[in-house]
């Protein structure tokens, strides 16, 4: 069980001159008053009583008091902690009469507990700190950031040269219906070729023609002579210009002009392999970006998984980027109720032996608010000593000009309850 204040008995420190109070056991005890009452004085005082010298105000003494400052607190492990004296001096009994100094106290009492505004008003990156000390993942978290840091500018570089490429593919000159590899001349050569060596065998077959043209002038000349000579010429003939119809020469213009083509096409071949040769370049950084893109949403995973791992004081408190998160809010975007549950609970877990915390100046907040982080402090089973300028039923106590506005017995105390209105 944490240590919590039983009762508190304050006498000339500062603007006080005689307070008694017995806070709520958890959840929070409001002092209230108008300003320069002394209701400050009360948290300087229980500070100065238990953090020992370093709490001391600059001057504890209440001007024009008769008597020295006192203090007496009472806690609930059975210690008391008294102040008295010219100089102050501090007493400590533990529940069995032993006496014990400020290092008892401090065992149990946590020094942040006593002035939350020293950990309010550090700088987000001390915040962090703090909470990652407590939940002992500071270095690991640290070299996880550091590595995204690093695949974070890679990728930034990557990017742009990506970038870079992809624009310079774009403005590259292309040529659609082009082959993707350079044309051979010799398919061509071999086709006029082949043309060219049909083309000499209809050249064959006409002068065939002509030749056995000539043998019926012969064999006509001889048809006396040689009738059967002539049937067969006449034959012949018959048959070479049956053989010699309907030739139709082919054309090698066209080749011709292709062979004449092939150097310009393959200056095109050359500028669209260029181009894909480009754009696989290009293709090839965009992969790598979107890898380490991989690589990044890993390392901010494993930050997750590394702080989920960790027992955080408060569900939905986090470290993003070196910075406390609550609920996916930065310190500067969390309400007054949230800054304040945050703190408490992250100094709370700091020394969980101390079961309670001062607060200062909760004007700040409405009474909704109020309610809803008094609701917060007793689920928590934290006890807070919190003043506000106010003297509305949220408060437990009136001070004015040091001392309780209308003392009522113990009994009749006003107690602060959560939900109360
Ligand atoms: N040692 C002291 N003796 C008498 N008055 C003091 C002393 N120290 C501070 N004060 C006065 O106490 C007042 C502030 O008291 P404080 O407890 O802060 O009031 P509150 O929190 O109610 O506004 C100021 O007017 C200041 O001058
Ligand atoms: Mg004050």
């Amino acid at each position: 069980m944490s240590v919590k204040i039983n009762t508190l008995e304050i006498e000339n420190v500062k603007r006080i001159k005689a307070v008694a109070l017995t806070p709520s056991k958890t959840g929070l005890t409001v002092i209230g008053g108008k300003n320069r009452q002394g209701k400050t004085s009360v948290l300087d005082a229980i500070a100065w009583a238990l953090g020992g010298d370093s709490f001391k105000p600059s001057s504890p003494a209440r001007e024009g008091a008769v008597g020295d400052p006192h203090l007496k607190v009472t806690l609930d492990n059975g210690i008391t902690v008294e102040r008295s004296g010219k100089n102050s001096s501090l007493k400590v009994i533990d529940s069995t009469g032993n006496k014990g100094g400020q290092q008892l106290l401090n065992s149990f009492i946590e020094k942040l507990a006593l002035d939350l505004p020293r950990f309010m008003n550090a700088s987000n990156k001390e915040k962090a700190d703090t909470l990652l000390k407590i939940i002992g993942v500071g270095d690991k978290l640290y070299e996880l950031e550091q590595q995204e840091q690093l695949k974070y500018n890679q990728r930034t570089t990557i990017g742009r040269i990506a970038d870079q490429k992809e624009k310079f593919a774009k403005e590259m000159p292309s040529f659609p219906g082009i082959p993707a590899e350079p044309i051979s001349p010799s398919e061509l050569i071999t086709q006029q070729q082949e043309i060219l060596a049909r083309n000499g065998e209809n050249l064959r077959k006409r002068q065939q023609k002509e030749y056995y043209a000539g043998q019926l002038e012969l064999a006509k000349a001889e048809y006396e002579r040689a009738l059967s000579a002539l049937k067969s010429a006449e034959n012949n003939f018959k048959l070479a210009s049956l053989d010699a119809e309907d030739l139709v020469d082919e054309s090698t213009v066209e080749l011709e002009q292709n062979i004449a083509d092939i150097e310009e096409i393959n200056r095109k071949v050359n500028a669209n392999a260029d181009r894909l040769k480009a754009q696989q370049e290009a293709e090839g950084y965009r992969k790598e970006y979107d890898n380490l893109t991989s690589q990044i949403e890993q390392l901010r995973h494993d930050k997750k998984q590394l702080l989920e791992g960790a027992s955080l004081p408060l569900p939905g408190l986090s470290v993003e980027q070196g910075e406390l998160v609550y609920n996916g809010q930065k310190w500067d975007c969390m309400s007054g109720a949230e800054q304040l549950i945050v703190a408490a609970s992250i100094v709370r877990k700091l020394n969980p032996e101390c079961g309670f915390v001062l607060l200062d100046k909760l004007e700040q907040l409405d009474t909704d608010t109020l309610n809803e982080f008094g609701k917060w402090l007793e689920q928590e089973q934290l006890q807070a000593i919190a003043t506000r300028v106010s003297k509305g039923d949220e408060c437990s106590i009136i001070i004015e000009d040091g001392m309780p506005a209308a003392p009522a017995p113990k009994t009749e105390q006003k107690t602060w309850k959560a939900g109360a209105f």
